[in-house]
């Protein structure tokens, strides 16, 4: 892996990845793409960069044929709440998305990687300690849009030989980007909130565990899973990821240890509630941890000294 394309490159994942792409391969290997410009001062608009609607196959392949790529990795996609606002638009964007870079990899012959999520998960997955291999009917729009996906990976791996890879990411938490229609982006929102306000509203309710992790964390497990010996890759699409499962009031205590007077009440949305008690508890990442040496370095504690710092970094150079 030394020349990269990248799809939704200003997303919140998007946005690291393509910096620590560029650290490691070179500014000049790494195209990031998105459907709209970079703001001014994205830290993606300082290397190449090309406007890309994924449901575009003919642009997207008349990227690839000009970059000359060996890897795709494919970011572009609606997240869980506005999936289920808009599940037409999540079939057509993050099914045929996917399908139009699989094509692309398969015939420019890329090393592939896309995400998968706990949301690929349902309300009859084992809730704790969710095994790698287990039941999967979901029953959002983004959880089936998952599940396909997964298959759709291992179908272009075992017919056509691509090497795709692919994790189920938790809920990532990063000062850098803010997520957008996620459900788990209330344990992001808690620390921007706790540094601006010193409240916080949840609209995910207390007790409700789910799995986390923190951006660096998560960019480095990309890297690492392709750069891994694809001989020793057992569950390809998708492994189990998680660095923690925590619940609201977790993220609470872990903020009050810096800012003891930070309060959080709650305001329950049910559609996200709903969407959050139908994913796991916890997940268990030992395939990840096996197959290619998942292993995170933040815990809670860890996470919420490097948010807080981060936020309040940003916060002054704003003022
Ligand atoms: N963070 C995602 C979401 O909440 C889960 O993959 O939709």
């Amino acid at each position: 892996m030394k020349r990269i394309f990248i799809t939704g490159a200003l997303g919140q994942i998007g946005t690291e990845l393509v910096a620590k792409c560029r650290e490691i391969y070179g500014n000049d290997n790494v195209l990031a793409t998105d459907i709209r410009e970079p703001e001014a001062g994205s830290i993606v608009a300082e290397g190449p960069f090309e406007i890309l609607d994924v449901t575009d196959a003919d642009k997207m392949e008349q990227l690839i044929a000009d970059f000359k790529p060996d890897t795709m990795m494919h970011m572009a996609a609606l997240l869980s709440a506005t999936a289920e606002q808009k599940p037409l638009l999540a079939w057509n964007l993050n099914m045929g998305g996917l399908v139009n870079a699989l094509e692309a990899a398969r015939k420019y012959d890329l090393q592939f990687f896309t995400p998968s999520s706990i949301g690929a998960f349902g309300p009859n997955t084992p809730k704790k300690n969710t095994p790698q291999v287990t039941i999967q009917r979901p029953n959002t729009m983004y959880g089936v849009n998952k599940v396909s996906g997964e298959l759709l990976c291992d179908y272009y791996f075992t017919k056509f030989g691509v090497d795709t890879r692919s994790v189920r990411f938790p809920g990532l938490i990063s000062y850098i980007k803010e997520p957008g229609g996620g459900t788990t982006d209330y344990a992001v929102d808690i620390y921007f909130q706790a540094v601006r306000e010193g409240k916080y509203t949840s609209y995910i309710d207390r007790g409700t565990y789910m799995d986390m992790m923190f951006m660096d964390d998560a960019i480095d497990a990309i890297i690492k899973l392709m750069e891994a010996d694809g001989g020793k890759l057992i569950n390809r699409n998708a492994y189990n990821l998680s660095a923690m499962s925590i619940e609201p009031e977790m993220v609470k205590a872990a903020i009050q240890e810096h800012d003891p007077n930070f309060t959080v009440d709650y305001d329950v949305d049910p559609v996200r509630q709903g969407i959050a008690e139908s994913w796991p508890d916890s997940i268990d990442t030992s395939c990840a941890r096996g197959e290619w040496g998942f292993d995170p370095k933040y815990d809670l504690t860890a996470m919420t000294k490097r948010m807080l710092e981060g936020i309040r970094e940003k916060e002054n150079q704003k003022a």
